[in-house]
């Protein structure tokens, strides 16, 4: 008996330093880590084509006016109006072309002298090995223009520490509905 006691003490001493250590660890605020320990290897560049289509009229539109201003009605630019979407993006600009994703999200008029938007939304890819991956935009929409340039700021899934831009022209506008195609070349750095 004498002679294990000190066994067990030297036991509960070692039990006693580790789990301090590991509560050291779990407390650890924050840490370096490589690329590669998150399974990063190496950055590539990508580039994207598609075509969104959004409908603002009808039991099936995917543009919804969900809040204004008392003075939005009477501004030339809808200044203070708030749209949510969830616009299919397909492979083609016809309307049943294969849907590779959808943009989701809002804008709203935020220009006081043209038609801008602020855009502030992700395209949720659903097609092969991006199928789940998703890449957000947050950026200013000058419709009217040519081609208009929004900053891709973040990304999940394949698109992890994404960074890029999306280059947006209008391929059809309706102008007895509303309703819109616009084209998309999206350039996107990612791992
Ligand atoms: C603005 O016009 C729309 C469409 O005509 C109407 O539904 C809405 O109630 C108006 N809003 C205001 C604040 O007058
Ligand atoms: C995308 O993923 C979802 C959920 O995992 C699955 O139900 C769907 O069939 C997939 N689509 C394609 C085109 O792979
Ligand atoms: C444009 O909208 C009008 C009114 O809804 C519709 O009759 C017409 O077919 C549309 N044009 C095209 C090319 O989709």
């Amino acid at each position: 008996m004498a002679q294990t006691l000190p066994k067990y003490i030297d036991i509960f001493f070692t039990l006693f330093i580790f789990s301090s250590l590991l509560q050291a660890q779990s407390q650890q605020f924050s840490r370096k880590l490589s690329s590669t320990s998150l399974g990063f290897k190496k950055e590539k560049l990508s580039h994207l084509h598609f075509y969104l289509q959004e409908t603002v009229h009808g039991d099936h539109a995917t543009a919804v006016r969900v809040a204004e201003a008392p003075t939005t009605n009477t501004s030339r630019t809808s200044f203070g109006v708030i749209a949510i979407i969830d616009d299919p993006l397909t492979v083609g600009p016809e309307p049943t072309s294969k849907i590779v994703g959808r943009a989701q999200g809002m804008y709203a008029s935020a220009s006081l002298s043209e038609s801008r938007l602020l855009m502030a939304l992700n395209y949720v890819f659903v097609e092969g090995k991006y199928n789940g991956s998703t890449l957000s935009i947050l950026g200013s929409n000058s419709v009217f223009s040519k081609v208009r340039e929004m900053p891709i700021v973040g990304g999940s899934g394949l698109f992890r520490f994404a960074r890029g831009y999306a280059l947006a022209k209008t391929y059809f506008f309706n102008l007895s509905n509303g309703d819109t195609i616009v084209e998309y070349n999206v350039y996107v750095i990612h791992y």
